[in-house]
């Protein structure tokens, strides 16, 4: 292969706000990256993706009342586990790995939701060698829409935010990608799930090409 090639996508994050849609549109990334990795592709999500991930998941969703810089060392504490055990291990052998949440979302919610120094979250990411993905779907949808898709389910601790925090979390979302827009591919969820998953697909050829 060329060298100089660009490398095709192996470590994908599907990013967005409670309730918009990101889940539903997995199993699209998951058909596409198979077709065009035959070492396979593996599908996790943060916080959790590991034994001692779930259960730090659990803590951060549960009701009890977290500092903020917890919640921030808690997420960091998940992330180094899965990087270490699943992520990087299954890169390199190759194989794709969907992600459903990673780093962008701690930018978003403990950065923009929580107000906490967007400093304090690189200096994290660098002292724990946090690599960055590869891709980035970002599923965007209006506050209201994401909102109302939740609604009449049972929220837990970060659903139950205010729509303030929700703002800000979306804000801060739309700034990282306009700031990475090589990386973070926005795309509009406010729409069927067909036309989101034809746009994923088009995100996903466009990438690998
Ligand atoms: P999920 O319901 O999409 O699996 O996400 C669980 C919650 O965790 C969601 O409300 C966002 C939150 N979260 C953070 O606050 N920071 C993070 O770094 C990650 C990965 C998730």
């Amino acid at each position: 292969m060329n060298s100089t090639a660009p490398r095709k996508p192996l470590f994908i994050t599907l990013e967005g706000l409670d309730g918009c849609g990101k889940s539903s549109q997995i199993d699209t990334v998951v058909a596409f990256c198979e077709s065009a990795n035959p070492l396979g592709v593996i599908v996790t999500r943060e916080p959790g993706g590991t034994e001692i991930g779930e259960r730090i998941r659990h803590i951060l969703l549960d009701h009890a009342l977290i500092e903020a810089r917890s919640e921030l060392s808690l997420v960091f504490a998940a992330r180094v586990q899965h990087l270490k055990t699943v992520i990087e291990p299954a890169l390199s052998l190759g194989k794709t790995v969907v992600c459903d949440r990673y780093a962008d979302a701690t930018y978003a919610y403990q950065g923009y939701g929580r107000g906490l120094p967007l400093a304090l979250i690189d200096s994290f990411m660098q002292a724990l060698e946090v690599r960055a993905p590869d891709l980035t779907l970002l599923f965007d949808v209006p506050i209201e829409v994401a909102l109302a898709r939740r609604s009449g389910r049972p929220a837990d601790r970060i659903e139950s935010e205010s729509r303030e925090f929700f703002a800000r979390v979306h804000a801060g979302y739309l700034a990282r990608a306009q700031a990475q827009p090589g990386r973070i591919a926005v795309v509009a969820a406010d729409r069927s799930l067909t036309e989101v998953s034809r746009a994923v697909e088009a995100v996903l050829q466009s990438a690998h090409a």
